[in-house]
């Protein structure tokens, strides 16, 4: 943590990727950051829900009586460039201002945040409105492995080689727009499917793709699930944290007489 203890000083926000779940998959440097910090706000769903993040969190690090705030962000869609729901933004302020007061005292904050902190991440609408009040807030961004990455290491199966272009996608989008990406780049990880899986599976058998889809449940948590047939996810009741990955390509590489598939 930061060595400037002058009662002037800002406390520094720290937003630290811990990873999707298997606590091992937790950075050295996310581990020692939030080991230090005697504050962690700590993101949930519900106003006094569960964090997941510090559940990861917490399975790697001892509770040494660390402060905790609980920072409530309702599950709503974002559509940037668009009006904000109220309630979001109400809910965001809130947020900024619990973290404002810590700061304003010199007090670091640790924000724990799942998988990785630069992929849709509520640690970035935090710091907006907490930037929007206090642009000059020291912040320093831990990154994590996110859960694509450990969903594809789960299957021992690239996200994307060579020439593959990979495009990430929260499922809550435009069906056009999605058999459009999904037509024409050669590896997709659709997010946040777990509401649509039905209307999903419907659009991958349009475009004969199942074959080159699996869907992972709960990557590294208990009650992990795969589904390397995913027509079998019809009709279920998904976790939240629920990702599919579909790589198209299955193509060899050669120099003529050496070929391997990839
Ligand atoms: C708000 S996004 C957070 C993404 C996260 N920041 C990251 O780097 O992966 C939530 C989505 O991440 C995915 N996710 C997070 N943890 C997961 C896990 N353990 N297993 C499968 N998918 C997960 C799901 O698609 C879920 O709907």
């Amino acid at each position: 943590m930061s060595s400037d203890n002058s009662p002037t000083r800002t406390g520094h926000l720290y937003l630290v990727g811990v990873g999707p779940g298997d606590p091992e998959l937790m950075t050295y440097k996310a581990v020692r950051i939030l080991t230090e910090a005697k504050i962690w706000a700590v993101p949930t769903a519900r106003e006094n829900g569960v964090s997941s993040a510090q559940q990861i969190a917490g399975q790697m690090i001892a509770d040494k009586g660390r402060t905790i705030l609980s920072l409530c962000f309702p599950m709503k869609k974002v559509f940037l460039g668009q009006e904000t729901d109220d309630q979001l933004l109400m809910a965001w302020r809130k947020s900024a201002d619990e973290v404002i007061r810590h700061l304003d005292q010199g007090e670091d904050v640790a924000f724990p945040t799942l998988g990785d902190a630069t992929l849709y991440s509520t640690a970035f609408y935090l710091l907006a409105m907490i930037q929007e009040q206090r642009p000059n807030v020291p912040v320093t961004v831990v990154p994590g492995i996110t859960a694509m990455a450990a969903c594809a290491a789960s299957q021992s199966s690239p996200l994307a080689l060579g020439d593959d272009v990979l495009a990430v996608v929260p499922a809550a989008f435009e069906d056009d727009r999605l058999r459009q990406i999904l037509t024409t780049l050669d590896s997709v990880v659709l997010m946040k499917v777990h509401k649509r899986i039905d209307a999903l599976i419907d659009i991958l058998e349009e475009l004969e793709l199942t074959p080159h889809a699996v869907l992972i449940e709960r990557s590294g948590m208990d009650g992990e699930r795969v589904y390397t047939d995913i027509r079998e996810a019809r009709g279920r009741k998904l976790h939240y944290f629920s990702t599919m990955v579909i790589r198209k390509k299955k193509v060899q590489v050669s120099n003529g007489t050496h070929a391997i598939a990839l």
